[in-house]
């Protein structure tokens, strides 16, 4: 999951591609360049590191005064993190960038370049080789002729010194948009070029775009012209700055409460939905997603079971994709993606629309691939995430599940009024109590210091409160490189239980208050053995551990909303203190847009 930028027609590309690579450096991190042509040469610099580095290089670079260029930061998939394996690549009079993972590079290279010597270990090189390889005097046909033979997921960016007015921009499989504005641009992300254009394209798999100065031609892969409407796009003024926080997770951490009221306030209004989501009363729901995401999921299942009296199959995306889903025009699948560009989940819409589901998805980016192709979007109200590990995203997603779930107990009568109408209530209120549980981050950063030299943790709880005990074992481990795991709280005594030694951590998280009771002993049989407990719990429900953080009562469906914030301020105090890298943990990216 890398980010491409290109433009064209421009004044000065360099500080174009420049700001776009910062504005796109959570989708990847390890490496960056850039390539311009200027006097009909192209010039590229390329570094390993973050694009701070490749700019202090370009400090000591000359004749870089260009009006096209592309641009490039990597998050390495094939090629570890170095100068030489950091995009551009070059090869003839060519020079492009990737995004995704070209799954045929070997036999490409086997049977078109047996005697080309590559430069780097990437995939991507064999893309550039090729087209130079069928280059004789048109661009676009060594383009087209090229990647008719590429497999796999691909955005290109591609110039070319013979063509000096023209960029050639490719999608397949992986996120690219194209606008005009002063000059023509391109990009993986619309929010690294929205405030440069008036008129925006979301190009689709199979489609080759080329850019003049000032407009912009698509083709498919068989060089027939297509024609193109122009996509909405919301200009989005981003945000670099990180407030008076110290990384942008802390500040998304505080903006949580005002995701989760604005999402609230966008939908509660359940003529939106009446107007949109026409579902009939289905015999199964299936939830699809990753990461955080699919932790949402697990909360998501408890709720609609609750009010709809329908099942419901949590699945991780890359896992539904390849098992054959029993999906059908009675079993609606709802799609949840922060990015709304993961390849996996993008893979399981398409699979659900295959098989005749009707598609929900829930994203926080309104111009993404899976918005665009679900049957109905609703859209979470975070703004712009930028830290890798999600929060404030994370607590949105939990806010439009309970509005859905709420939403088709009410469509299909299967649950009380008056309960509706308590839920509708709490739901207002939610913000409230979410801001008052960032109340306890004092007591957090005490506990911090006195965790911040573990090697490991458990995360248990029952009911909802595994939901939120998987959520937070991500958390800490995404940021601080602690392993963790998390179990259903019952489940420990089945083995894991076996790990358990004087001082190891456990994080009990107990959201259900019916089985507060079972949770404690559960938390007794891993004190019993030497773990040091940190309980989360709300006022109400008293628990004995070793530290207790208390949260604000809120209604029982919600509890994984108010439970998850202590949590994720531990993970921030730990990696802090740790050091780590926190908007930008090592290995990770923002949006993960290869399988
Ligand atoms: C969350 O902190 C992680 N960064 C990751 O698990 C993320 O939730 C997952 O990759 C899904 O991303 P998406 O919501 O953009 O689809």
């Amino acid at each position: 999951m890398c980010g491409i930028i290109g433009c064209n027609g421009v004044e000065a590309a360099v500080p174009v591609l420049i700001n776009g690579l910062e504005r796109m450096e959570y989708r990847g991190y390890d490496s960056s360049g850039i390539a311009v042509l200027s006097q009909g040469k192209i010039i590229t610099e390329k570094k390993k590191g973050r694009v701070a580095a490749l700019v202090k290089r370009l400090e000591q670079s000359t004749n870089l005064d260009a009006q096209i260029g592309i641009g490039h930061t990597r998050w390495a998939t094939h090629g570890k993190p170095s100068d030489e394996n950091a995009h551009p690549h070059q090869s003839g009079k060519f020079t492009l960038v990737h995004n995704g993972i070209i799954e045929n590079h070997a036999e490409l290279k086997e049977q078109y370049l047996k005697l080309t010597k590559t430069k780097s270990d990437t995939d991507t090189e064999i893309a550039v080789h090729l087209l130079n390889r069928f280059y004789s005097d048109n661009c676009l046909e060594a383009i087209a002729h090229t990647v008719r033979l590429l497999k796999g997921s691909f955005a290109l960016a591609v110039i070319c010194e013979d063509e000096p007015d023209r960029l050639f921009c490719v999608r397949q499989a992986s996120p690219l948009v194209v606008g005009i504005g002063d000059g023509t641009f391109a990009a993986s992300d619309t929010s690294a070029i929205s405030e440069k254009i008036h008129t925006l394209y979301r190009m689709n798999d199979g489609e080759i775009a080329v850019l003049s100065k000032d407009s912009i031609e698509f083709f498919d892969f068989g060089l027939n012209k297509i024609t193109k409407t122009p996509d909405e796009f919301e200009k989005n003024s981003y945000t670099a700055d990180k407030g008076n926080c110290e990384h942008f997770m802390l500040k998304e951490i505080y903006e949580q409460p005002e995701a989760i009221r604005k999402t609230v306030d966008a939908y509660l209004n359940e003529n939106v939905f009446d107007l949109q989501l026409k579902i009939e009363k289905p015999e199964r729901f299936y939830i699809v997603a990753c990461g955080s995401a699919y932790h949402t999921g697990l909360v998501g299942r408890q709720v609609f079971e609750r009010l709809t009296k329908i099942p419901v199959s949590v699945e991780t995306a890359s896992e539904f994709r390849y098992s054959r889903p029993l999906v059908n025009g009675n079993t609606p699948v709802i799609i949840i993606s922060q990015s709304g560009e993961t390849a996996d989940s993008l893979a399981a819409l398409r699979e659900a629309k295959k098989r005749g589901a009707k598609t929900v998805s829930i994203v926080n980016v309104k111009e993404s691939s899976i918005a665009s192709e679900s049957d109905f979007v609703l859209l979470t109200k975070a703004g712009p995430e930028i830290a890798v590990a999600t929060t404030k995203a994370y607590g949105a997603q939990l806010a439009a599940l309970y509005l859905l779930g709420i939403y088709f107990a009410e469509a299909f009568g299967t649950a009380d009024k008056n309960e509706l109408e308590k839920m509708k209530k709490a739901l207002t209120e939610l913000h409230k109590t979410v801001s008052a549980a960032l109340g306890c981050e004092e007591l957090i950063k005490e506990i911090a210091q006195r965790l911040k030299d573990i090697d490991r943790a458990y995360f248990i709880g029952r009911g909802l409160g595994f939901a939120a005990a998987a959520e937070g074992s991500l958390k800490l481990k995404e940021i601080s490189y602690i392993h963790c795991e998390a179990y259903a709280a019952g489940e420990m005594k089945h083995g894991t239980i076996s790990l358990i030694e004087k001082g190891t951590t456990v994080v009990a998280m107990n959201t259900q208050k019916e089985l507060t009771h079972k949770l404690q002993s559960n938390i007794d049989e891993v004190r019993s053995r030497g773990a040091r407990v940190i309980a989360v719990t709300s006022a109400e429900s008293k628990i004995d551990a070793d530290e207790t953080i208390t949260v604000p009562e809120v209604h029982p469906l919600f509890a994984v909303s108010t439970q998850i914030v202590p949590v994720q301020l531990l993970s921030y105090h730990i990696a802090r203190l740790r050091g780590c890298d926190i908007d930008k943990p090592r290995n990770l990216a923002k949006s993960v847009t290869v399988e």
